[in-house]
């Protein structure tokens, strides 16, 4: 007989009644689908999983402890046949046969009227796939045709603009420390599908290199801003853009909400009526000392940390941190754009009750090619930073954290 194509469908299932046949690994499998699409799902079987079983008693499905018996199907729409009795399962098909029921069989794909295809989902879409025929059938190939086509859409190497729903916007993008690797999956396909970007200088700017060459990259730190600040500058062109129907991402090094005057921007677009979406970042608060072998934590030796910026001097008026609160912590603290000002900083913990011994480490440039650490203590750091020429961008840990990994210099 010569083997046609199976047609491809998408089942509506809700509240349709769907009967499985068996309450082993395939059932267990498939269920979570069955359950998503709404359908009312009956299970018989004599046993199941302890997954299948805390899906029936969570009411996800109705579970009748029996084998199958001919009428079952009488009133399916459709029917997922997995026992493991080959001769039950036979008999259920041929009855689903004579009912027209739709039915798939985990035994024999030959004999099955249905095919479950290898599905995922991305952005509202499922992407589902098939084999086209019995003989041909390579679950692992379809499965990996899936992977490909789903990971390809979520991290952006596979690009599908949207037509319909597209709207034009900003997203404030979280671009994590450095590593093009270390930014989101939703921040990586926005980036994808963006029509301009305009990029912070520190955060993955290799992704920059990636984009086709229609996109318009802009760097924020060259936006000329006459009469504005600079931030006020960038919300004007983020407006601007985004008003010609663009869509804009703002790439923003580690997370937008970090010493990232994200909550600006937010509000600049807010205020004009441009619609806004934030995609969280991997702050180089905790990333930079993890990839230079820090833990922020450690068991039994610091129960918190805290994250502060040093941008200005302890005694300077505008300085918004209480730096002899912070020296009586026991825990780690965290220091970012402190590289100038450490020495003050270091001066001023001791002075208020610090060891000068306390362990300090500066990484510099964490997660990229040039990552550099530099080790110290309270008392050694403004020398060692001038002796090593530490430069920006620096991550400051300071505390016992940093001796508790397996290397403690550069
Ligand atoms: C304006 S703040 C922005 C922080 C960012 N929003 C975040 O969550 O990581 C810039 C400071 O972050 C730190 N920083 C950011 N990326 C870094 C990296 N790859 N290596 C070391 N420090 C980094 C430095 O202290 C730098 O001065």
């Amino acid at each position: 007989m010569a083997e046609h194509p199976a047609y491809p469908v998408g089942l509506r299932l809700t509240g349709r009644r769907v009967i499985v046949l068996g309450g082993g690994q395939v059932a267990q499998r498939r269920l979570p689908a069955l359950i998503a699409a709404g359908a009312d799902i009956v299970l018989v079987s004599p046993e199941a999983t302890p997954s299948v079983e805390a899906m029936a008693d969570a009411g996800e499905i109705t579970w009748e402890r029996r084998p199958y018996r001919d009428g079952d199907l009488a009133d399916a729409w459709y029917a997922l046949i997995a026992t493991s009795d080959h001769d039950a399962n036979a008999r259920a098909s041929a009855e689903a046969e004579r009912h027209r029921v739709w039915c798939v069989r985990s035994d024999d794909a030959d004999q099955a009227t249905a095919w479950t295809p290898a599905t995922g989902h991305s952005e509202g879409v499922t992407v589902a796939v098939l084999t086209t025929s019995a003989r041909g059938r390579d679950p692992r190939h379809t499965a990996a045709i899936r992977d490909a086509v789903v990971e390809g859409l979520r991290d952006g190497t596979l690009v599908a603009p949207h037509h319909r729903t597209r709207t034009a916007g900003v997203a404030l993008v979280g671009g994590g420390p450095g590593d093009p690797d270390l930014i989101t999956v939703r921040g990586r396909r926005l980036l994808a599908e963006a029509d301009v970007v305009i990029a912070d200088r520190l955060g993955p700017r290799d992704l920059l290199a990636e984009l086709p060459p229609h996109v318009e990259v802009i760097d924020a730190a060259k936006i000329p801003y006459g009469r504005y600040m600079a931030q006020e500058a960038i919300n004007n062109a983020l407006i601007e853009h985004a008003k010609q129907g663009k869509s804009v991402v703002r790439l923003k090094g580690g997370d937008p909400f970090v010493f990232g005057r994200g909550m600006e921007e937010v509000q600049a677009l807010a205020e004009a009526g441009i619609p806004c979406t934030v995609v969280p970042g991997i702050s180089s608060s905790i990333s930079v000392p993890g990839a230079a072998g820090i833990p922020v934590t450690h068991r039994g030796v610091a129960h918190e940390f805290t994250v502060v910026s040093g941008h200005v001097a302890p005694d300077d008026e505008r300085s918004l941190v209480d730096w002899p609160s912070l020296a009586k912590l026991t825990g780690t603290l965290v220091i970012l754009m402190g590289v100038d000002k450490i020495g003050k900083i270091a001066e001023t913990l001791v002075a208020h009750g610090k060891s000068p011994d306390t362990p300090v480490a500066l990484v510099q440039e964490g997660t990229t090619a040039a990552q550099r650490r530099v080790d110290a203590t309270l008392a050694t750091v403004a020398e060692t930073v001038r002796a090593q020429d530490v430069k920006p961008p620096a991550v400051i840990v300071i505390g016992a954290v940093v001796a508790v990994g397996p290397s403690a210099s550069e």
